[in-house]
């Protein structure tokens, strides 16, 4: 039986392969590295644990990113997991505002010098152990160094191109 070239194995349908991606439910995270004295960072769901021992977690960032290209010159990055109070910097982070992402965004610099978020559900700081390309993507190694946890509220999450707030829907948060 013959196959239209479209949907021949390893030629999925880009719109499709979009959606069903779409359908993983994610945490939302904004990653920031340092440049001097200016923070960059940009909203980041390709987030995931890696290791225990050594502590390693790995990022995955566009080619075409800003902040990846910063994080590869620094090579220190922090991961702010973020809370369901943090939509609006989720929205503000996933665009090229470039410094102007900052404006009001209450932080601290971490242990490696990168911007952790107050009110973040947890921050992860990292030095960049090693990066690998992945298409049109890098995927960046991090070797944990520090990690803090707030945990007091519930975690934003990413589901179909869509914000959504599971507040109640945990036991215990
Ligand atoms: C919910 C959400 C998740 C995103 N996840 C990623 C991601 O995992 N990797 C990535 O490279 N871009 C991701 N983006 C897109 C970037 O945030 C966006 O392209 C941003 O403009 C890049 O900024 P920069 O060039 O300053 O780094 C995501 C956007 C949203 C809204």
């Amino acid at each position: 039986m013959s196959q239209s070239p479209k949907y021949m194995p390893g030629s999925v349908d880009p719109a499709t392969y979009r959606k069903a991606l779409g359908s993983f439910v994610t945490g939302v995270t904004v990653v920031t590295t340092l440049v001097g004295e200016a923070p960059v960072g940009t909203t980041v769901s390709a987030f995931s644990a890696l290791s225990l021992s050594p502590p390693l977690i790995l990022v995955s960032l566009a080619r075409k990113s800003e902040t990846l290209a910063h994080i590869k010159r620094t090579g220190f990055f922090a991961v702010n997991i973020l809370s369901d109070r943090q939509s609006e910097i989720a929205t503000r982070f996933a665009t090229n505002a470039g410094a102007g992402k900052f404006d009001g965004i209450v932080y601290e610099h971490g242990q490696n010098g990168a911007p952790v978020f107050s009110e973040a559900g947890a921050t992860i700081e990292c030095d960049l152990e090693d990066s690998f390309s992945g298409g049109d993507h890098e995927i960046l190694i991090g070797l944990v160094r520090n990690a803090t946890i707030e945990g007091s509220h519930p975690p934003l999450v990413y589901f179909r191109g869509k914000f959504e707030e599971i507040a109640g829907a945990l036991p215990g948060i």
